[in-house]
């Protein structure tokens, strides 16, 4: 049974569009349009969060997490973008991260999960290179009021998931459906990352710096050299487009002569999306390398740019699935993370560190969606949850035991909330949430987190009795 190292943060990430509410004065998202144009649930309510967040902070302490990750929301901060700053909405994240200082909590924050505000989308969102001027304003407004008190300031999370789910496959908002448009996206979230580095670094004397990248392994199919090439290209285009110039070592070779080639985007730099110096404003000093982790997937030829999960949704799924369609694959986040050390003391900017200290990983997410509610007795038995963590939390001291520069992990996620497109139908709270009513109940998985966190060591997930 492994003990959690000194100094090894064990907590939980949220999202504010996910969880919190329009609540007063929020600005609409480019979420909220999205959602509307679909029809079914949206985020007006979500968790409510905004309401009830003080009761979310005590479900905190009650579990012991040692830190917490939320974002905050573009819209409640700046209701147009930019300009007007909210002084309701600032003393909201300024209540919160009190909030969590006064139960001994350590405030994770994400500036950027994906919910640009609409009046900025109608200015051309990220496919406009202004989009990095306005990230960089909203920045220093948070700078200024949290800089004294956030531990942890990432920039972007899952870039990837922005630029390709939400420019290049319609899937997400804003709904684009362009290549050339997700990939200047893509190009001015990353931008958008290096400079709010630079600023934080400056400007956020108490915080260390870092950014949140999703990355899922693919692996081969099978052994034929189509499908190995065919990895290697997912890799590319899914995660080393956005590690590598985070990391200093600019747009991959491979992946960028296949984009020019096609004619969808020419990532050298000169008088195109791509300009002089850009890449070196990416490569910014960072403390903390985030990672989200899920699942790896097989690649074929076929599926060379595919990231569809390995089964379709739903709660009908046979063991080792999860209700996402994910496979359970814990072994693949410890040998991503044993990579990624490799790649971080390889690479410019990890060798040279942030600027408090050499970079280290973090598990910035990673969870399971299953929807056990609550039993007769009002008991969420969420059993395979418990063993999801359990497992994962076990890959990653592994990983750090064989030399990963690996020192947190946060789980995805603290509360039930809104799935994006997904709705509330998927379920990946340690608490689960009645969306009629709001009532938070503590999952088994909870209460088995509050256990680990109290003993400081992976105790076993297989106790259902335990109190
Ligand atoms: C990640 C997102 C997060 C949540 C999980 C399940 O891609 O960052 O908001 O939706 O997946």
């Amino acid at each position: 049974m492994r003990a959690l190292p000194d100094g090894f943060l064990l907590g939980a990430a949220t999202s504010a569009f996910q969880i919190e509410g329009l609540g007063p004065g929020r600005g609409e998202t480019i979420w909220d349009r999205f959602l509307a144009a679909r029809g079914g649930d949206d985020g007006r309510v979500a968790c409510d969060h905004v309401t009830r967040w003080r009761e979310d902070l005590d479900l905190m302490a009650e579990l012991g997490v040692d830190a917490y990750r939320f974002s905050v929301s573009w819209a409640r901060v700046l209701p147009e973008g930019t300009g007007r700053v909210s002084a309701e909405g600032l003393g909201f994240y300024d209540r919160l991260v009190d909030g969590l200082l006064e139960r001994g909590i350590r405030p994770w924050l994400t500036l950027y999960h994906w919910d640009l505000p609409q009046a900025l989308e109608d200015r051309g969102g990220w496919r406009t290179r202004d989009a990095v001027g306005w990230f960089a304003d909203y920045t220093a407004v948070l700078a200024d009021a949290l800089g004294d008190r956030v531990d942890v300031w990432l920039t972007q999370n899952e870039p990837w998931v922005a630029a390709t789910l939400g420019h290049r496959e319609g899937e997400f908002a804003p709904g684009g459906t362009d290549v050339t448009e997700s990939l200047t996206v893509a190009h001015h979230l990353l931008l958008g990352h290096g400079i709010a580095a630079r600023l934080l670094a400056d400007d956020a004397p108490a915080g260390r710096v870092g950014v949140a990248p999703d990355v899922r392994p693919g692996f081969p199919a099978t052994d034929r050299p189509e499908d190995v090439d065919a990895a290697r290209h997912f890799d590319g285009f899914r995660n080393r487009w956005y590690l590598h110039p985070i990391l200093g070592l600019g747009y991959p070779e491979d992946v960028a002569a296949e984009y020019l080639e096609r004619g969808v985007f020419d990532a050298a730099e000169g008088d195109g999306v791509v300009r002089e110096g850009d890449l070196a404003l990416i490569a910014a000093p960072i403390d903390v390398l985030g990672v989200n982790y899920y699942t790896t997937l097989p690649v074929d030829a076929a599926r060379r740019e595919d990231d569809a999960p390995e089964r379709p949704e739903g709660r009908d799924q046979p063991p080792g699935y999860t209700e996402m369609g994910w496979a359970i694959r814990p072994e693949g986040l410890r040998d991503l993370l044993l990579d990624l050390g490799d790649l971080v003391a390889d690479s410019p900017v990890g060798r040279a560190g942030g600027p408090r200290g050499p970079v280290r990983l973090a598990v910035t997410e990673n969870g399971a969606s299953w929807s056990d509610g609550p039993g007769p007795d009002g008991r969420v038995r969420d059993a395979r949850r418990t063993r999801y963590v359990h497992d994962h939390v076990d890959a990653v001291l592994a990983a750090r035991e064989a030399g990963a520069p690996v020192d947190a992990h946060l789980v995805w996620s603290l509360l039930d909330n809104l799935e994006w497109t997904q709705g509330f139908a998927q379920r990946f709270g340690l608490v689960h949430v009645d969306f009629a009513t709001g009532t938070r109940t503590v999952k088994d998985s909870g209460r088995w987190l509050a256990a680990v966190l109290a003993e400081r060591r992976l105790v076993p997930p297989g106790d259902p009795e335990r109190d």
